[in-house]
């Protein structure tokens, strides 16, 4: 079992609630969302094809890919709607102040 280390990625000021952004944390592309006020972070690059879903459409408690239009649950990363069918993976957030913290595998 790997130990989660929490990096700060970004400023809970940086995203509208319903909004998406893309951070770096080592080598990986993560997505943060921001639902009704509460962050979320998955994987950010779709797991049909390369898209960034910081780019796609939040509706409700699902991110749309803007490449193909496939659905994720952005608070579980299951595959929702075609063409997607492998979940995207999820990553604790923590809150800090106003940091927004991202939990990934140290
Ligand atoms: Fe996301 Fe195709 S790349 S649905």
């Amino acid at each position: 079992m790997s130990d989660i280390e929490f990096h700060a990625v970004a400023k809970t000021g940086d995203l509208d609630d319903g909004e998406a952004i893309q951070v770096i944390v080592g080598k990986k592309e993560i997505a943060i969302y921001n639902v009704e006020g509460e962050f979320y972070a998955t994987d950010d690059i779709c797991t049909h094809a390369y898209a960034s879903l910081a780019d796609g459409y939040i509706e409700g408690d699902s991110i749309e890919c803007p490449l193909h239009g496939g659905c994720f649950d952005i608070k579980t990363g299951k595959a929702l709607t075609p063409p997607v069918t492998e979940d995207l993976k999820v990553y604790q957030v923590k809150v800090d102040g106003d940091d927004i913290l991202v939990g990934v595998p140290g």
